[in-house]
């Protein structure tokens, strides 16, 4: 919506070189906490993929935005996690990031991820590695991600490239 997207626009913290030289980083933390600009971009990632039967957010911001559209939509959340937060048994998947590299990890139990149809969000998609990983997570649990949303995406970083055959939207291109 117009309104999330003024919101983002207005209120993210730009910070070069953090959390290493050469990266500019996008903090969305002042529109998350200022009242309007959390509910315009909750209701605008509301409305992404009616067809979704399950939500999960991208440790640590994309969590914020899962439980938000999970509750406004009336779905579960699962919190896609960073290594060795979670107990075993676990699904892992190693990524790049424009920093370094890491690990997510969700569940391997506990959760019947069969045939579910999953929305995925986080908060910036820079090179892309953060949101596939998670994507091939749920896809190696037999889930489908049938759509990905993020508040901001860094276009110039064409992390839109490294993205499934699912739609990916963003309330902001930057
Ligand atoms: C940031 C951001 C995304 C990811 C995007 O998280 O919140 O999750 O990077 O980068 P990518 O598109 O290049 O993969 P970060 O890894 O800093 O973790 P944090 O949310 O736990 O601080």
């Amino acid at each position: 919506s117009t309104r999330a997207a003024e919101a983002v626009e207005r209120l993210t913290r730009w910070h070069d070189d953090f959390p290493t030289p050469g990266v500019r980083f996008a903090d969305l933390t002042p529109v998350f906490a200022d009242a309007v600009g959390f509910h315009a971009v909750i209701d605008h990632l509301g409305d992404v993929a009616a067809d979704a039967d399950l939500v999960a957010g991208v440790d640590a911001r994309g969590f914020l935005l899962g439980a938000g559209v999970a509750a406004v939509r009336g779905t579960g959340v699962v919190a896609v996690r960073k290594a060795g937060k979670l107990p075993p048994p676990v699904l892992s998947r190693e990524y790049t990031l424009e920093y370094g590299s890491a690990a997510l990890e969700i569940p391997a139990d506990g959760i019947d991820l069969a045939g579910r149809r999953v929305l995925l969000l986080d908060d910036v998609l820079a090179t892309g590695g953060t949101l596939a990983a998670a994507a091939e997570l749920f896809a190696s649990a037999g889930a489908q991600v049938v759509a990905a949303a993020v508040v901001l995406e860094l276009s110039f970083l064409n992390g839109r490239a490294r993205q499934g055959d699912y739609p990916l939207t963003s309330i902001v291109r930057r």
